[in-house]
């Protein structure tokens, strides 16, 4: 039922509201009176969402390729969400950093756990036919997952461990990206040259990355972990946060990335190559690759051994 009382309170507040904005609270309350309800459709936008799935071929399962990478691209954003809002906070608790790391280590347990779509979801055969129509492309390219590395951890933790005794906080930010790990994936060191798949990646996002990773340089989840009083830097739980996700992204998931790449790539029906042409099974592999976003969080021997587990 309709509460008179609380009616008036809350015209009062309308009427305080846009007297401040030198607006006419009647305009708007009359509004109300036309506009049409909300629906859940409409609010969600679902029928864009579902319009957004479009196939290459006619095989049935590329649907699940399409739609998984779009889900996961929707988690990538959410966590993108998150990490902004530590790194926006100005006075940040520890609390406020532990539950929001938790938040995004969820939604990574959620992709490594939902890997399995990938990997028994699909009918190889039909996946054999339709990746050629996929080239050059690749899951490579994905703009937000670079976007979670650099917002995640100190830009010389996602240096090639081949070049980071040459490179610091003083090297140009153009210059460190030509050094990052995936470069590997498609330039060749000696000659320069690239590869479609990094061309085409480069040619898109260099600049937003180069902006991105200026911004991050100084609010990164690293840094405003060290930006913690030291008691709470020491938190058993917080450690243990952190080296979960830093474990989740960089083994885990990686990981079952690398196993669904086995089995479409190297099983009966792969011919060994990769839609986006990398050397694959060795690049992809978290022990060559060694990406750990909080190496100081890590024993030596537990960096030694990173990725043979
Ligand atoms: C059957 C499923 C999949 C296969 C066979 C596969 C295969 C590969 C391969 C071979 C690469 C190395 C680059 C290349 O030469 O193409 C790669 C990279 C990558 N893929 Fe996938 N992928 C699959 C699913 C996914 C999904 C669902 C995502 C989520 C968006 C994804 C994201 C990535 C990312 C971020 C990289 C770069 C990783 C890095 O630089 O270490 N992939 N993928």
């Amino acid at each position: 039922m309709s509460n008179q009382a609380k009616h008036i309170d809350i015209l009062k507040k309308l009427q305080e509201k846009y007297d401040a904005q030198s607006e006419d609270t009647e305009n708007y309350l009359e509004g109300l009176l036309y506009g049409k309800s909300l629906t859940y459709w409409d609010y969600i936008h679902t029928d864009a969402l579902l319009s957004l799935q479009t196939q290459r071929t006619t095989y049935p399962d590329e649907m699940v390729f399409i739609a998984y990478h779009q889900i996961n691209e929707l988690i990538f954003k959410m966590i993108l969400w998150e990490i902004s809002q530590i790194a926006d906070k100005k006075e940040l608790s520890r609390d406020f950093f532990e539950s929001k790391l938790m938040r995004i280590s969820r939604y990574f347990d959620m992709l490594t756990t939902s890997f399995n779509i990938m990997r028994e979801g699909m009918d190889p055969k039909q996946y054999g036919k339709f990746r050629h129509t996929l080239t050059p492309a690749s899951g490579f390219q994905s703009a937000q997952f670079r976007l979670i590395e650099f917002s995640s951890t100190e830009l010389i933790n996602l240096i090639d461990a081949r070049f980071r005794e040459t490179i610091d906080r003083n090297t140009p930010f153009e210059h460190a990206l030509e050094h990052l790990y995936w470069q590997a994936a498609g330039k060749d060191y000696k000659s320069g040259q690239k590869s479609s798949l990094l061309t085409n990646f480069e040619k898109r996002y260099k600049e937003e990355f180069i902006t991105f990773m200026k911004t991050y340089n100084t609010k990164n989840l690293w840094l405003r972990f060290k930006d913690l009083p030291q008691k709470d830097q020491e938190s058993k739980t917080l450690i243990k946060a952190m080296r979960h996700y830093d474990y989740t992204v960089n083994i885990t998931w990686v990981m079952a990335h690398y196993k669904a790449a086995t089995h479409y790539i190297l099983g009966k029906e792969g011919n060994g190559e990769a839609t986006g042409g990398s050397d694959w099974q060795k690049y992809m592999h978290p022990k060559y690759q060694k990406r750990i976003f909080f190496p100081e969080l890590w024993t030596k021997e537990e960096k030694d051994n990173w990725g043979h587990q």
